[in-house]
Order: C-alpha cells, then structure tokens, then sequence
C-alpha cells in the first residue's frame, strides 16, 4: 500500500475509567478494538462481534453500550466504563463482590460483559425482582451456565449495594 493509499486516521479523546486517553484511529475501527489494541484495555472482550452476546459491553456515558457495535470515532468525548474500572481501588464494586461470593464468575469472555450490564442495570433499579434481575441478564449470552448463580449475584450486588449505602449515611450521621 502506498503512503496515498494509507487508510485515514482520526484524533480522538475519550475518559476511560476517568483517564484521559487519546488514540489515532481510522473511522471503521471499532470501540471494541480501540479499547483492547489502541489503548490496552483488555478487561473488555469480544465474542461474536456482531451485537448478540453482550461480551464486548462497556458504559458510555453510563450507559451498556456493546462496544463491537460501536465506531470509536462515535465515542468522541465520551466517558467509557470498562470492566477494569467498575472496582474501587482494592475495594470490589457490589457487582463484583456479589459474583465472587455467589460464584456468579464464568470465563473471561462473558464475564466482563456481565458485570459492566449488571451495574448499569442497578443503577436504574437498585431493588430489581427475581424476574427483573433474570431479565437484567438476558441480552449476555453464555452457553456453559445455567444463570442461577447470575441471578442471585445480581440479586446480591443490590443487597451489597444497600448495605455500603446504610453504612455510610450511618458513618456521616456521627
Ligand atoms: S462481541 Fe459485541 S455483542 Fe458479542
Ligand atoms: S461464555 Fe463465558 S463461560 Fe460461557
């Protein structure tokens, strides 16, 4: 390929996880792929990279988004959430205490996808239902569980949710 042949490229800026990051990227290339290959994001994966199976989702601007879908390009400015910065520092987001203590965790692949949706979804509905909490799950596929243990981290991450909730409001009334 010559260099009048070379693909054209795109500055752009985004926050990842509440940095600053900058890529150079052509207008075809996807978040998913600007996440893992441009920046070395590589909590977020990509099954079948046609918006099916929920693996490659990341918030943007609080929102699951399934980053396969979307042109990096279409991120300008955006704040993405990825996998790596749903925790705290040392301390676990809920959606990811609650996994580890309902042994909700499957592969690396389906995993991230879940937790990022988990999160939004209780951050629309901190009180999810059974049934919302199996629906909450239903667009991440995963063909090697049967959800049970899922389901009741979703349900858990709530329970966590409320408990970090009553601590600090206890913690500021001293
Ligand atoms: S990899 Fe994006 S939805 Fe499957
Ligand atoms: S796809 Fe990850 S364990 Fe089934």
């Amino acid at each position: 390929m010559t260099d009048q042949q070379a693909e054209q490229t795109f500055p752009i800026t985004l926050s990842v996880n509440g940095v600053p990051r900058t890529a150079e990227v052509p207008a075809r290339r996807l978040l998913s792929d600007c996440l893992r290959h441009d920046l070395r994001m590589t909590g977020t994966h990509v099954g079948c990279e046609h918006g099916v199976c929920g693996a490659c989702t990341v918030l943007v601007d609080g929102a699951p988004m399934r980053s396969c879908l979307m042109f990096a390009v279409s991120a300008q400015g955006s704040e993405i959430t990825t996998v790596e910065g749903l925790a705290d520092g040392e301390t676990l987001h809920p959606v990811q205490q609650a996994f580890k203590e309902c042994h909700g965790l499957q592969c690396g692949f389906c995993t991230p996808g879940f937790l990022t949706t988990i999160s939004a979804v209780l951050d629309d509905n901190p009180e999810p239902t059974r049934e919302e909490a199996v629906e909450a799950v239903s667009g991440n596929l995963c063909r090697c569980t049967g959800y049970q243990n899922i389901v009741a981290s979703v349900l858990r991450a709530a329970e966590i949710t409320r408990e970090r909730s009553a601590v600090a409001i206890d913690e500021a009334g001293r």
